[in-house]
């Protein structure tokens, strides 16, 4: 099928290519020409693992363009993965939203075309999204009328395993309330309902993955999917979080916690680890999205708002844990591992990390950094911070009062941990995700705490 995708961010790249991938015919729009250049040559703007790999084999099927005229015509789903950015009310900005519709609806041609909101968009938006349409159709000087329907089909994927979770979902979701556009998603998204597509050899189809359900809706309800999965995934780390709190006070070990509720099925183990909490770009601008949506029904949400009061707290913590161990911060020398808002990405929207330093900065701590991927990133977007980066994670603990492990990239596990510890000034560890091995740290002569 021919497919145009607007946007080419997280979302929008990675359905561009894993759709070529699987045969079709797909046309790549964004409005930043500098990417888009980018992307002629193969090169991609975001750090996700094999996408790169993917784009190449999948090269051959791939179009990119700054330019409607020839991403629309011709194409038969059209979906729109601009940014849709929190504004100050916690709604979301829906500037690129409309500005891509419009454009879409100039560019349509005769033929009946699905356009899919695959952007994360207050409930409603398909309506909206389709009367935009309706509008920029009307104002054609060609005065065609073209035939198409709005659907919803929000994505799961997560930053570090996006190809991953987009060619081996755990469900596809479509709204519609025009059955023709069901069917055409349907037939789109075919090869990976029944997995009959050639598993690429680096991202291999796991032994568990066969058929993909699918979940066929009214464009409303998979609108309040996304938000309540994200929300429930949400408040599922913060529940862990308040659980690790009383741990604490009472003795008990908050991940035996997890692991003994993880393994009832009916709770299962996943975003159950205990820590700083959660980051990047999606889950703080969607539960606050949620909350605006419902406050315009009159309507509060408690849970959710309790879910984001204790990620905020899990930062706090960060500092008065430290502020209990070493009685005076100002003038003390705190190393971060870790500035990713999680590991396998650059991604640095809503990074705890950031948050972190801030406050230890403001506090007259002189904080030091080190990310195997996203300290460039952090030196671009967040140099005036005052972060001292360093190149390995044994420059970070030289001289260190302290050293809390922010995000937890793989090679921290493994470190020469008596190394670190020569080089402290005070051999400190506050291990901000349960990542760590306490006994190893202890036997290396490091003092280890966990954050709850
Ligand atoms: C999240 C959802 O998991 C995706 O399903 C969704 O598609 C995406 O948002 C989105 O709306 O676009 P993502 O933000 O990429 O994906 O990352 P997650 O793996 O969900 O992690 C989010 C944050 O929660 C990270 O900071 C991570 O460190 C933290 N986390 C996760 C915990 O603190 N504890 C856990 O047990 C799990």
């Amino acid at each position: 099928m021919r497919v145009a995708i607007i946007g080419t961010g997280y979302v929008g790249l990675t359905t561009g290519v894993c759709l070529a991938s699987i045969g079709h015919r797909v046309a790549c729009l964004d409005t930043d020409q500098t990417k888009i250049a980018a992307l002629k040559n193969g090169k991609i703007p975001i750090f996700e693992p094999y996408l790169e790999d993917l784009l190449a084999d999948s090269q051959h099927n791939l179009e990119f363009t700054s330019s409607y005229a020839e991403a629309i015509p011709g194409a038969e789903v059209v979906f729109i993965a601009v940014g849709t950015p929190p504004t100050p009310s916690g709604a979301p900005n829906l500037e690129f939203l409309s500005q891509a519709a419009r454009s879409i609806g100039e560019h349509l041609d005769n033929d009946f075309t699905v356009v899919v909101n695959k952007s994360t968009v207050p409930i409603g938006s398909g309506n909206w999204v389709e009367s935009l349409l309706r509008d920029a159709c009307e104002q054609r000087s060609d005065r065609r009328g073209p035939e198409f329907a709005v659907a919803s089909n929000p994505e799961f994927l997560r930053e570090g395993s996006a190809l991953h979770d987009s060619l081996y979902p755990d469900r596809i979701v479509i709204g519609a309330d025009e059955p023709r556009a069901l069917e055409v998603l349907y037939t789109l998204y075919r090869p990976i309902l029944d997995q009959t597509f050639p598993a690429p050899t680096y991202l291999p189809r796991p032994e568990t993955v066969s058929a993909i359900p699918l979940v066929s809706t009214d464009l409303a309800s998979a609108e309040l999917i996304k938000y309540a999965a994200n929300a429930f995934l949400a408040l599922k780390i913060s529940f862990i979080n308040e659980i690790g709190l009383l741990a604490e006070r009472v003795g008990a070990d908050i991940s035996e916690v997890g692991r003994g509720i993880g393994l009832d099925s009916r709770i299962g183990p996943r975003f159950l680890n205990a820590g700083i909490g959660w980051g990047g770009s999606c889950f703080g601008k969607d539960t606050a999205a949620l909350i605006a949506t419902a406050g315009e029904y009159g309507l509060h949400l408690p849970i959710v708002e309790a879910a984001r009061k204790i990620n905020c707290r899990q930062r706090d913590r960060v500092v008065e844990k430290l502020l209990h161990e070493l009685k005076i911060l100002k003038g003390r020398s705190i190393g971060l591992l870790g500035l990713a808002f999680k590991p396998n990405t650059d991604d640095l929207r809503e990074a705890p990390a950031i948050e972190i330093a801030q406050k230890l900065i403001d506090r007259g701590v002189r904080v030091k950094a080190h990310d195997p991927i996203a300290a460039e990133r952090f030196c671009r977007e967040h140099g005036k911070i005052g972060v001292q980066l360093c190149r390995t994670p044994y420059e970070v603990a030289d001289a260190c009062d302290a050293l809390v492990l922010v995000t937890e990239w793989n090679e921290y596990r493994d470190l020469e941990w008596e190394c670190m510890a020569k080089r402290m000034r005070n051999p400190l560890v506050l291990d901000g995700r349960h990542a760590l091995d306490r006994e190893k740290l202890q036997r290396a002569g490091l003092r280890y705490l966990s954050l709850c």
